[in-house]
């Protein structure tokens, strides 16, 4: 049942409004008084309030105002004399739902409450959807049991609460925007915005009015004011992801802001100050580029107070079946197809192949696989064997003969054994091929 709290000091309103509305079927709490409103909210929190302005203690505004301190979300439909304009502007400023002139017509009462309720489920709604996204970015979502992926974990934990600056290095794919948002959904300031910006996507010159914003006419284009990120970012969390390609000059701009918190807007004069906490992640050799001369060393101290190295998936193979599983679901769900098996010899497969572009690599081979199959199961033949698998040399360099062994037996086995087609696909007669098979020892597996 909708619950209402009715708060009004005229008995007769007050007692009219009660019985009518309890009539309607809603359950209904009054009170006479502002201080007692407050407390009966506080104990009870109703599903609306329907306030008058004028009480004998506290006014209304105040009532409000307290109100919303406790619920910002709280629906309050104000009743306001005819006259009381300035009240009423003032009571939709401090977040009043709606007003309503007192005479109080029924109608318009049912009305107005049927507005505030039907607005307060569509909330209700938004507001799941997004917890269910922070829900994305619980540690749950990241795979893993490895002692490597265990540790980052034990990190992830350990930083959480804290307002360090963060850098995650790890190769392409391997996860380091998840474990920054992980970072950030379970951390205090997790209401608070989670702003990304990719410092080499963007040039130079734009970059800088995008982490710090601009003031009207600091360059051509710039025909009004802008926010930079570090201000959009509040609170929250400003993740610079390919912080190694940053420009020295821009480099020299971070150090400034993370050494003193403030800064000032591309040709502004306002200094600004960022309460942002600074996550910045590269691919990159961050050391390397200290050695040329390419990343300063200063920034480099400043921003991995706290580092997150993220192991490459081939270092965690054990991973890889869990992660297989995990990364199906999600696909399946996403395309709605069911192809959820997985033969061993596939998984084997799956667990041996490079995966130089991380999990990132596998989640896209694991799409094109499930939108490729035709039944439930991911086929080896959809999957993209790595041109090191088909390379004809190894790197070590060895007689003619043991090429030829090693890609006749390829070709034998690749057509199952079959020596027509394996001597139609190399081009030689069968009695040449009968011979090379004897004299190499070759293996026709089954026909
Ligand atoms: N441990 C993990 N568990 C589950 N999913 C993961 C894991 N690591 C990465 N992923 C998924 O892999 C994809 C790539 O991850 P992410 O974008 O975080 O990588 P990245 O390191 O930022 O890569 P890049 O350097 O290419 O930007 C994402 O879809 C992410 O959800
Ligand atoms: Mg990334």
């Amino acid at each position: 049942m909708r619950s209402i709290l009715i708060i009004e000091d005229d008995p007769l309103v007050r007692k009219t409004l009660a019985s009518q509305l309890a009539k309607k079927g809603f359950e209904i709490t009054v009170a006479e008084t502002g201080e007692s409103g407050v407390r009966a909210f506080g104990e009870a929190p109703p599903d609306l309030v329907l306030l008058d302005v004028r009480l004998p203690d506290i006014d209304g505004l105040e009532v409000l105002r307290r109100i919303k301190e406790r619920n910002r979300r709280a629906v309050i439909l104000i009743m306001t004399a005819f006259d009381d304009m300035k009240t009423t502007v003032e009571a939709i400023k401090l977040g009043a739902y709606e007003y309503l002139v007192k005479p109080l017509n029924m109608t318009e009462l049912d009305l107005a409450i049927d507005k505030a309720f039907q607005m307060r489920a569509l909330e209700e709604k938004v507001s799941y959807l997004v917890e269910e996204k922070k829900k994305e970015y619980t540690i749950d979502n990241i795979i893993g049991h490895s002692a490597g992926i265990r540790s980052v974990f034990k990190l992830i934990g350990s930083v959480a609460n804290t307002r360090a600056n963060i850098l995650i290095q790890g190769e392409s794919g391997t996860g380091k925007e998840l474990v920054a948002k992980a970072i950030h959904y379970n951390s205090p300031y997790r209401d608070e915005p989670f702003i990304v910006i990719n410092c080499s996507a963007i040039q130079d010159t734009l970059l800088e009015s995008e982490l710090f914003g601009h003031v009207k006419g600091a360059f051509t284009d710039a025909v009004s004011e802008t926010k930079g990120k570090f201000e959009i970012a509040g609170k929250g969390t400003l993740f610079l992801d390919e912080v190694g390609d940053v420009s020295p000059n821009l480099q020299s701009k971070l150090l400034r802001v993370i050494e003193s918190r403030d800064f000032m807007k591309v040709g502004g004069e306002k200094v600004l100050k960022t309460e942002a906490r600074i996550i910045a992640a590269t691919n990159q050799n961050l050391k390397a580029l200290i050695d040329k001369g390419r990343f300063r060393e200063d920034l480099f101290y400043r921003l991995k107070v706290v580092e997150i190295t993220l192991p490459a998936l081939r270092e965690r193979r054990e991973d890889i079946p869990d992660m297989v599983d995990y990364l199906l679901e999600k696909i399946n769900r996403d395309l709605r197809r069911h192809v959820r098996k997985v033969p061993p010899e596939v998984m084997k497969t799956l667990i041996d192949l490079p995966w130089r572009g991380n999990v990132r690599e596998l989640e896209n081979a694991l799409t094109r696989a499930v939108i490729l199959a035709k039944g439930d199961v991911v086929l080896k033949e959809n999957l993209p064997l790595e041109p090191d698998e088909r390379k004809a040399f190894s790197d070590e360099l060895v007689p003619l003969e043991e090429v030829e062994k090693k890609y006749i037996q390829h070709v034998l086995s690749a057509v199952r054994g079959s020596k027509t087609r394996a001597s139609q696909i190399l081009q030689i007669s069968r009695p040449t091929l009968d011979k090379k098979i004897k004299e190499f020892g070759l293996d026709l597996g089954e026909t």
